[in-house]
């Protein structure tokens, strides 16, 4: 199978990381790709959100399956682009995609389909904004409806903070504040059927103890000890397939990957959103642990023909991902800085280095191009083995000013 892997960050790597490794893969290509990505695959420049583009660079590879990545094309129909074109296409349509892209919509067809969540209102003007602050009480929780890449969110003690961040959106949404741990959870889906991937964690706060801003995501692990079995077993029919009835409905049948974030609260799991497209940094430690080749699973999904009765074969170890970030991640994250050390990194046993937002300079040399920049992916059958090595290699990169969380996984050991 030919393959076009649509994107740039820590995600696509670890996609085209997984099918590098992949028998039924003939040809790996990307766009445009990052300096890691491209010692494995060609890389092609294009805009990953002009359909035309990525179909006209698909139809000229003469590629068999092309994979968006990030939720930003999807949003903007690129995978409609792609299919129309005739191609098969892992990621779901513009309509589909609304799940991620209005978290009203979300909500609406949360509610429709009877799916465990915050109490919520969308709001437009400031007196609907006081009347939901007051309705659910502090924590407040405030979400600019529209896309915002994981920073549209504002959960905060104090309400002028929370009327200030609602009064810097066109629609907003206020909701009930969920108390729990989270943890995120893919389903492949084909439009009517879903298989289940291992769940995994992921550190959303920039500081150690899950203190400051939100970010893309610092770190992950998996698999979940702490969600048992039997709880995990009973996901998909509670969170997945409502959801999948509802959008097929709705004349939006959803071909691609389901992202439910979750809370495990006192009452029981709950969605805290939906996302269109695996997560990053989640998905590198779900694919470290993935034994079935992916490439005709996601083709699969594309094509609507995902076996109804199909069990993923799962390594038994634990994965972790540690993200090192730009000075500055991330309010202003500096680019242009030298990475060294990566290759040295790269040589020990276990450990994948993937890169994100990375740029070669003239002389060839790694440089920061973007907030999060290298994730380092180590894999043991002792998760604190898994967690010594990643953090011994993220010691050995060397980035001025660098982001790093020193505390993911940590709740593994106790
Ligand atoms: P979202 O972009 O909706 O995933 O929100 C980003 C982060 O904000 C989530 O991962 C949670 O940590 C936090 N968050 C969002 N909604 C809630 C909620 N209702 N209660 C508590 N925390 C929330
Ligand atoms: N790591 C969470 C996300 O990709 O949205």
């Amino acid at each position: 199978m030919k393959i076009l892997v649509i994107g740039s960050g820590g995600r696509e790597h670890a996609i085209v990381a997984a099918l590098s490794r992949d028998p039924d893969v003939t040809a790996l290509h990307a766009g445009p790709g990052n300096p890691g990505i491209a010692a494995i695959a060609a890389c092609h420049p294009v805009d990953p959100c002009d359909g035309a583009a990525v179909a006209a660079l698909a139809t000229a590879l003469g590629v068999d399956l092309v994979i968006i990545g990030p939720e930003a094309p999807l949003i903007a129909g690129v995978a409609d682009a792609v299919r129309a074109a005739d191609i098969a296409c892992f990621g779901p349509t513009q309509d589909a995609a609304r799940i991620e892209g209005s978290k009203g919509f979300a909500k609406d067809v949360m509610n429709a389909a009877g799916i465990p969540t915050a109490r919520a209102r969308t709001c437009t003007t400031s007196s609907e904004v006081d009347d939901a602050l007051t309705e659910f009480g502090a924590p407040y929780v405030v979400k600019d409806d529209g896309l915002a890449a994981g920073k549209g969110v504002m959960v905060t003690d104090n309400i002028h903070g929370a009327r200030a961040h609602a009064a810097g959106c066109d629609r907003v949404v206020i909701e009930e504040y969920l108390d729990g741990r989270e943890f995120s959870m893919f389903a492949l889906c084909d439009g009517t059927r879903s298989v289940a991937m291992a769940l995994a964690r992921d550190y959303k706060r920039v500081g150690d103890g899950d203190l400051g801003p939100n970010t893309g995501g610092m770190g992950a692990y998996s698999p979940v000890p702490w969600i048992f079995a039997d709880l995990e077993a009973e996901l998909t029919a509670t969170v997945v397939t409502p959801v999948l009835e509802e959008l097929q409905r709705r004349g939006a049948p959803f071909a691609g990957v389901l992202f439910p974030g979750l809370i495990l609260t006192d009452d029981g799991v709950k969605v805290i959103e939906y996302n269109a497209r695996f997560g990053d940094p989640e998905i590198q430690v779900v694919l470290e642990r993935l034994n079935t080749p992916l490439s005709g699973l996601l083709y699969a999904c594309a094509t609507g023909t995902l076996k109804p009765d199909l069990e993923l074969d799962w390594s038994p170890d634990t994965a972790v991902n540690v993200v090192i970030a730009s000075d500055g991640y991330p309010a202003q994250p500096v680019t242009g800085d030298p990475i060294g050390g990566l290759d040295h990194a790269a040589a020990i046993d276990g450990v994948h280095v993937l890169h994100a937002g990375t740029a070669l300079d003239d002389s060839g040399a790694v440089i920061t191009a973007g907030g999060r920049v290298i994730n380092v992916v180590a894999r043991a059958a002792d998760p604190s083995a898994a967690r010594a090595a990643a953090y011994e290699v993220v010691d050995r990169i060397e980035l001025r000013g660098k982001v790093v969380r020193t505390d993911i996984a940590t709740d593994l050991m106790r």
